[in-house]
Formats: C-alpha cells, structure tokens, sequence
C-alpha cells in the first residue's frame, strides 16, 4: 500500500442471501467510492457472489475473498483455492478471521493460507486479536504469537504484500460504543509493529498497514483511525449497509 494511502476491507461474512442483493449492496457501495481521495476498499463477499461483481474502472474498489484453502487442486472436497478466487477478481484474501478459527483454523493452517494466497498473487489480510484482555497483560504475549507462528513462512521480502487486520475478538460483533478505544488501539499497533520490526527488521516492518476491526461504525470510524494510528479499517455489519459503510468511508477519506 502507498504512503499516505487508507484502507477500509468490508467483511459481509455470510451475507447477504443472494446475488441479486449482493449486486445491490456491491453496486451502492461502488458509487460511494468514486470521489474517495486517499482511500481504498477490498468488498470481500461470500465465494459464489465474487465473479458477478465487477470493479472494472473504478480504482477506488477491489475485491477479497474471505478464506482461500493452502492446496491449489486435489481432492479436497468444499474447498476453494487461491487461484481460484484470483481467476475469477479477487485481489485480496482475508486469512485467519476469529470466526474461522473459532471452527478450528491454527495458526499453522493461517500460516499455509497466507503462502498460497502469495503464490497465486492475492494480498492477504492477515486477522489477529485476543479474545480478551487480562489485568496482567498475558494478551500481548498472544499476540505475538499469534503473529509469529501466523507470519512462519512469509520470507522478509515478501512481508511488504501483507496486511493486518487487529480485530481483538471481545469487541467484534458488539454494541458500536464497545468497540476499542482509539488510545488502547494505538498502543497495540505499536505493539504489532514492534513484534513484526523484531522478527523482520524495522525497514520491512513499517511497510505493514495496520487495520483495526470490531464493532466500527461512522461514529467511531474517525478517532479509531487518527487517534489510534492505523492506516484502515475491517468493518463487519455496517458494510452491507451502503449508506453507513459509505459514511466510514467518507470519514477516513478525510483523515
Ligand atoms: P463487526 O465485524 O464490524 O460486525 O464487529 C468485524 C469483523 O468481524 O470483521
């Protein structure tokens, strides 16, 4: 991502229940940006809506998908892999979101989506994020973790085509006024960038967009993203919601 540039990824999950409205809410949504400045959003739909939604000349919007399998072909039954999704518009993969992993996705199976979704040239959008947040601090020991044992087969070179998404769990899917506050935010992306600087250097390190996600909404979205200094957003809900997700964008638009 370029300097200077802000990202906002829409996560529609399991939404919405059919292409004719995926084709209303991706459409919507594809007017919204075509005055954004400095900022870019990933649409990433269910697999099945992906080849009927068309980013063709507007540059502000791309595609994702929101899980890609490490294997390109075989008999892996309901699996869909990353060239897949590449040949038919994504350019983005979400890779290890909460709700996977809460179906039994390892950091070790992150770790293999994230080097098929390189090979087949997706940018992943690695999530990370504590389920909760102990008095002691045991969280920022998770995360590093997390972010080690997720990142094991990404080389240093390669570390600039990947983005993290810091979504911690207890704030996804909440009331908008329980998403994090903006300073604590910032203090873990501190965090992140530190553990990435010392497991791949400082000048790789600083190429890493942070995102953060978990309950935003147009009236969180703003201090989120100045105060707790990261380059984008991952908005869940209020993205299939042209008028709030347009909103967002507008606000980051003009941090
Ligand atoms: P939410 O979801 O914005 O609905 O909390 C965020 C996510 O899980 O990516």
């Amino acid at each position: 991502m370029k300097k200077n540039r802000r990202l906002v990824v829409a996560n529609w999950k399991l939404n919405p229940p059919n292409l004719a409205k995926a084709k209303e809410i991706f459409s919507a949504t594809r007017r919204n940006v075509r005055n954004l400045k400095r900022c870019r959003t990933v649409v990433c739909p269910p697999f099945s809506y992906l080849s009927s939604l068309k980013t063709a000349g507007v540059p502000q919007i791309k595609l994702g998908a929101q899980n890609v399998f490490w294997e390109d072909r075989g008999a892996f039954t309901g699996e869909v892999g990353a060239a897949m999704v590449r040949s038919v518009g994504a350019e983005y993969a979400i890779i290890g979101h909460s709700e996977r992993r809460r179906l039994g996705e390892t950091d070790e199976m992150a770790s293999k989506k994230i080097a098929a979704a390189l090979k087949a040239g997706l940018t992943p959008i690695l999530c990370i994020g504590e389920r909760e947040r102990d008095p002691a601090g045991a969280y920022f020991e998770f995360l590093k973790n997390e972010i080690k044992q997720s990142l094991a087969k990404v080389q240093r070179s390669a570390l600039k085509k990947i983005i993290i998404a810091y979504e911690p769990i207890w704030a996804i899917g909440k009331s908008f006024k329980d998403a994090m506050q903006p300073n604590d935010v910032h203090q873990t992306s501190l965090f992140i960038k530190k553990v990435l600087a010392d497991l791949f250097g400082q000048e790789e390190a600083v190429t890493v967009p942070i995102l953060y996600g978990g309950s935003v909404n147009f009236e969180n979205a703003g201090a989120i993203v100045r105060d707790g200094e990261v380059e984008g957003l991952l908005v869940g809900r209020e993205s299939l919601d042209p008028k709030a997700f347009g909103a967002i964008l507008k606000i980051v638009d003009a941090i």
